[in-house]
C-alpha cells in the first residue's frame, strides 16, 4: 500500500515536472519567434533632398543572410537611422555611403548580383512633389 502511495506520487512529480518543461519550450517557441522580427519587407528611407529611397529590406536579408552587415550601424528598430544622424553619431550619407553604396560597388566588382549604384536610381521623387 506504502509503495504504491509513493509510486502514485512520484508519478505525480514526474507529471507536472514534464508539464513544466512543456510549458517552458512554448514560452521559448514564443521568444525565438519575437527575436526573429524581421521588420518590415519594403520601406522608404529618408534621402534628403533628393528625394526618398525605397529599400527592399526582405530582398537584402535574403541575400545576405546577416543581420549585422547593416544593423551593427543602427539597431533593428523604425527611424534609427534619423535618430542617430539627428544625435550626431552617425554622418549625413553615412549609412548611404559605407553601407549601400559600398556593398553595391563590391559585389559589381565581384561580378555578383547587385543594386544600384547610382544617385537617381535609389532616390525617387514622389510623383506629387
Ligand atoms: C542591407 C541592410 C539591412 C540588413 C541586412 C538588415 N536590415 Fe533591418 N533594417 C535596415 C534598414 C535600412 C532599416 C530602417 C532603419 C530606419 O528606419 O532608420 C531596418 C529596420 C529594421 C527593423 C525595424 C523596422 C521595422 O519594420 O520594424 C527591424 C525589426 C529589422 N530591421 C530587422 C532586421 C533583421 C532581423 C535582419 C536580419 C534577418 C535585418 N533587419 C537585416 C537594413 C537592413
Ligand atoms: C544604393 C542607394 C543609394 C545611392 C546610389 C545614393 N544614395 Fe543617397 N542615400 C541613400 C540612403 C539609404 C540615404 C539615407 C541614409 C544616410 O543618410 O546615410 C541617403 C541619403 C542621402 C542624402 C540625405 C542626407 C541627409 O541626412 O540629409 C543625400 C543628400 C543623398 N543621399 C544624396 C545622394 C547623391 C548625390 C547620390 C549620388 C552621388 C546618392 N545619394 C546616391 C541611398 C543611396
Ligand atoms: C552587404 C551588401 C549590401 C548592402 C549593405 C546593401 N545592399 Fe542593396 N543589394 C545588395 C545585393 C546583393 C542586391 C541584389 C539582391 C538580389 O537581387 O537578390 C541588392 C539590391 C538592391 C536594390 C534593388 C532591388 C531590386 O529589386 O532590384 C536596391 C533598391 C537596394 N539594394 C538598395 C539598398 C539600400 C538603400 C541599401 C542601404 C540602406 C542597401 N541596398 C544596402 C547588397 C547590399
Amino acid at each position: 500500500m506504502k509503495v504504491r502511495v509513493i509510486t502514485a506520487i512520484i508519478i505525480g512529480m514526474i507529471l507536472v515536472a514534464a508539464m513544466a518543461v512543456a510549458e517552458q519550450n512554448t514560452v521559448a517557441e514564443q521568444n525565438t519567434v519575437a527575436e526573429q522580427n524581421k521588420g518590415a519587407k519594403d520601406m522608404e528611407l529618408f534621402g534628403g533632398t533628393k528625394g526618398i529611397v525605397p529599400f527592399p529590406h526582405h530582398t537584402h536579408q535574403e541575400t545576405l543572410k546577416d543581420c549585422n552587415v547593416c544593423h551593427e550601424a543602427f539597431p533593428q528598430a523604425p527611424g534609427s537611422i534619423e535618430k542617430l544622424k539627428a544625435e550626431g553619431k552617425l554622418k549625413k550619407k553615412q549609412v548611404m555611403n559605407k553601407q549601400c553604396v559600398k556593398c553595391h560597388k563590391e559585389k559589381k566588382k565581384a561580378g555578383e548580383k547587385t543594386g544600384p549604384t547610382s544617385c537617381s536610381k535609389c532616390h525617387q521623387k514622389k510623383a506629387d512633389g
